[in-house]
């Protein structure tokens, strides 16, 4: 399973990295605007430091526009993915992208019907977001699950790219059904670390360990 970081908070991007725990990123123009840099600027600094695929996303609602974007945002770095909305002028960019060879990002995608849409318009990823499905009294991850159900019953090549994530069991829940990819905030991902059996576990052998007076070095 790929992890992808949910920002374009390039201190954030770059601890996870180090720790080599970063497949990708994921900016959308919320996260453009919640990290307060310039689009191409910060894009061109996370794609420096990141070698897999960098998702950058296209704001105009035409194809014929969109493609223009997607093209200037393509200019940026080699390991750009354009992410296009995945809506009927979304998937005609996907396919003048993809027929190109350049990877694309289909985001906002809630169904399953939308997903084959952009597997047959050859879209690298599908960005199915589970958390606000769930926020909408949907069930996200059996979102997930029908699409990998659907892709493995063809063979289509698309990526899973799980989005939307909000904690760690969407996470879990994602690997076990087999997404390709998850795109998740950095918080989440270093939640991930966390038991509270590990912290009582290490709290009782530290005490255990100051009992015996020793040192290790
Ligand atoms: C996906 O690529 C999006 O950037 C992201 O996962 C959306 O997540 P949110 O619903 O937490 O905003």
């Amino acid at each position: 399973m790929k992890f992808f970081v949910d920002t374009a908070d390039v201190a954030a991007i770059r601890e996870l990295n180090d720790l080599g725990m970063v497949d990708g990123v994921t900016t959308n123009p919320s996260l453009i605007l919640k990290s307060g840099r310039d689009i191409i600027e910060v894009t061109r600094e996370i794609c420096a430091m990141v070698s897999g695929p960098v998702s950058a996303e296209v704001v105009a609602t035409d194809a014929r526009t969109m493609i223009s974007e997607g093209l200037a945002l393509a200019k940026i770095a080699p390991n750009i993915a354009i992410k296009v909305p995945l809506t009927w002028d979304g998937l005609t960019a996907c396919k003048a992208f993809a027929s190109e060879g350049r990877m694309v990002n289909v985001t906002l995608c809630f169904s399953a019907a939308q997903a084959i849409l952009a597997a047959k318009a050859g879209a690298s990823f599908v960005s199915p977001f589970v958390g606000r499905l769930d926020d909408n009294n949907h069930d996200g991850i059996q979102l997930i699950e029908d699409i990998r159900t659907i892709y493995d019953n063809y063979g289509f090549k698309t990526e899973i790219l799980a989005a939307s994530i909000r904690s760690v069991n969407h996470i879990t829940d994602c690997a076990r059904i087999g997404a390709d990819v998850i795109t998740a905030p950095p918080a989440v991902i270093k939640a991930m670390a966390n038991h509270v059996l590990t912290d009582k576990g290490l709290e009782q052998f530290l005490k255990d360990w100051g009992k015996t007076g020793q040192k290790i070095n």
